[in-house]
């Protein structure tokens, strides 16, 4: 049995408001819109094919380095010699570039190795460990450590670290700090990292082969979710399985997403697991949902119409079903992103097509918004540029979402072709960022790096203009994602658990106690963002250390 319930709302970002004050002073009839894109920055010199942000505010973003020159230099006169490099074997561009949100500005970062379509994740002392790629950095790890933003810090790279090639793998942090790096092209297998020793293995993972379609393959990238009971949820193409990975067995095989069309890489659909609640003390609701792609066969048959279904699984059901929803815009490469709010946005990507060079068509470029609650689909009146292939989107901790990229081509074509490549920077603001909801909107009095403990109790002052009941107060931590090819691994959120709120009448603030995360499971040690939404608006995120 599939249950259908589709509601789609249109245009809700706009409101009509008769009254306003212009310029003469005089009132005036106006539409006043909600949301807002805003252009950072028109070029940072590379497309952003794969992003992350970091706990110091800054974001590393990097595409490749064997597709021609970029728009940016490498730091002091570096250049990069590479005699397998297919574009230019004497390249002084960089490739990778380490964006400040608050100063909104870049520069420069130094990789040698290619990583081209490869994968990361923050360790719990919160530095990016980033793995594989391609030809001289297809078993690569390499490292980044954040640092002020007028410091030299750097990727440091260990070219030879995994025990595979790892080109369109996927990571997630597990509970105890490591890094599990599974698949890759024609590698049915996993790893971790950090690795035992210089000759440690990797675990075979057959559900990887079954799984592949051939050579359009519509498995790579595997979606990846780390459960509270500490196995992985692992969705290729159409199945997908709960996962032990250290008795490498599966536990668990759920049926089939019904309508029999392939939702990862190059069909690539997108999947997120909506927030684990730890309000109540009962057993914690574990869901997912996997939305949009390629249809079967879409590979290999032009530009066919974008997948609009979403298929929504509650894994923690005895005996879960899959319930399908339709998304108002078909979309393939789309990004889910979670919002402060537990809702998830969906962005960038296609209507036709698949992933792949010069391989989509009809850009969709409105924002959707979908309450999960609700089951509510809002399609967002503002339109963003086009951002096709190699595209990404992540959460920043002031609400908006970080989107760049968007190279189809082999080099960087910027004439002659229908999308041309794409350096810039945008910002989305969703409409709960309006100035019309900052009465309501809390503000977080901390300093950032607070550590929170498991089951440990904490405080968190704030400040709030009307504050209206604590029944709609939350807290919530949210783990940034490394965001590439419509995936956004590791992303999570935790909605706490609160204990009290109290007011201090002397400095007119609010101490809110509240307890950490009850395990590794939960919340993987390391750095998230922790906000506070009161009556669905949310706070700036302060950023605070799990261990
Ligand atoms: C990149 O650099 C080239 C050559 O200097 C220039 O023509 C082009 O406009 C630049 N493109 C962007 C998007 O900045
Ligand atoms: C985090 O741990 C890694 C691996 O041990 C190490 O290389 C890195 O320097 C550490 N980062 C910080 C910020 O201490
Ligand atoms: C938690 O429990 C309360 C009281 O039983 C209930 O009203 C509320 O809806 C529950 N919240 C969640 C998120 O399950
Ligand atoms: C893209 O640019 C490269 C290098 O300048 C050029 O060889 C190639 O033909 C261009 N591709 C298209 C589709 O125009």
């Amino acid at each position: 049995m599939i249950n259908s319930k589709n509601t789609f709302i249109v245009t809700t970002s706009i409101l009509c408001l008769s009254m306003a004050i212009l310029s003469e002073g005089q009132a005036n009839p106006f539409l006043l819109q909600l949301d807002r894109w805003e252009m950072l920055l028109p070029s940072i010199g590379i497309s952003a094919m794969h992003m992350q942000l970091l706990h110091n505010g800054m974001v590393v973003m990097f595409d490749r380095t064997d597709f021609g020159t970029s728009n940016v230099s490498l730091p002091g006169g570096i250049c990069r010699y590479d005699p397998t490099d297919t574009a230019v074997k004497f390249d002084c561009s960089a490739h990778s570039v380490l964006y400040d949100v608050v100063s909104n500005t870049y520069r420069p970062l130094n990789v040698q190795t290619d990583t081209w379509c490869s994968s990361g994740a923050v360790l719990p002392n919160g530095t990016l460990v980033q793995t594989g790629g391609y030809n001289d950095g297809e078993r690569a790890a390499r490292m980044f450590t954040p640092c002020g933003y007028s410091e030299t810090c750097d990727w440091i790279e260990f070219p030879q670290y995994l025990s595979q090639r790892r080109w369109y793998a996927t990571n997630q942090i597990i509970p105890d700090g490591r890094i599990i790096v599974v698949g890759g092209r024609r590698q049915f297998n996993y790893e971790l990292f950090p690795r035992h020793d210089s000759r440690s293995r990797s675990s075979r993972f057959e559900f990887l082969r079954e799984t592949s379609d051939g050579s359009n393959e519509n498995n790579l990238y595997p979606f990846l979710h780390l459960l509270p009971d500490g196995n992985l949820f692992v969705f290729a193409n159409t199945r997908s399985i709960v996962f032990d990975y250290k008795k490498n067995r599966i536990v668990k095989e759920f049926p089939e997403i019904p309508g029999g069309d392939p939702r990862n890489y190059p069909s690539s659909g997108s999947s997120i697991l909506f927030p684990l609640d730890e309000t109540n003390n009962t057993d914690i609701e574990v869901e997912i949902m996997v939305c949009g792609g390629s249809p079967k066969g879409g590979f290999s048959h032009g530009f066919t119409r974008a997948t609009s279904t979403c298929g929504r699984l509650k894994l923690s059901d005895q005996n879960p079903i899959w319930e399908m929803e339709s998304m108002p815009l078909p979309r393939v490469m789309g990004d889910m992103l979670l919002l402060p709010t537990g809702d998830v946005i969906i962005v960038n990507g296609a209507g036709a097509g698949t992933a792949g060079w010069e391989k989509a068509r009809d850009p969709v470029i409105q924002p959707v918004i979908y309450q999960p609650f609700d089951h509510l689909f809002s399609v967002m009146s503002t339109p963003s540029r086009p951002r096709m292939y190699h595209s990404s989107a992540v959460l920043l901790p002031d609400g908006r979402v970080l989107v760049g990229g968007s190279n189809p081509h082999v080099y960087y074509n910027f004439t002659n072709v229908e999308y041309p490549t794409d350096l810039s920077l945008e910002a989305y603001s969703p409409p709960y960022l309006s100035f019309t909801s900052d009465p309501i909107r809390p503000k977080i009095l901390l300093t950032n790096d607070k550590v929170l403990s498991y089951k440990r109790l904490f405080n968190v002052d704030f400040s709030i203009a009307q504050f209206l009941t604590v029944d709609l107060l939350s807290v919530r931590i949210v783990a940034p994602s490394f965001t590439t090819h419509s995936f956004a691994m590791n992303q999570r959120m935790v909605i706490l658990k609160l204990l009290s709120v109290t007011r201090d009448q002397l400095t007119n603030s609010y101490r809110i106690s509240a307890l950490g995360p009850s395990t590794a499971e939960i919340a993987p040690p390391g750095y998230y963002m922790m906000f506070l939404v009161h009556a669905g608006i949310p706070s700036s995120a302060a950023w605070v250390q799990i261990e």
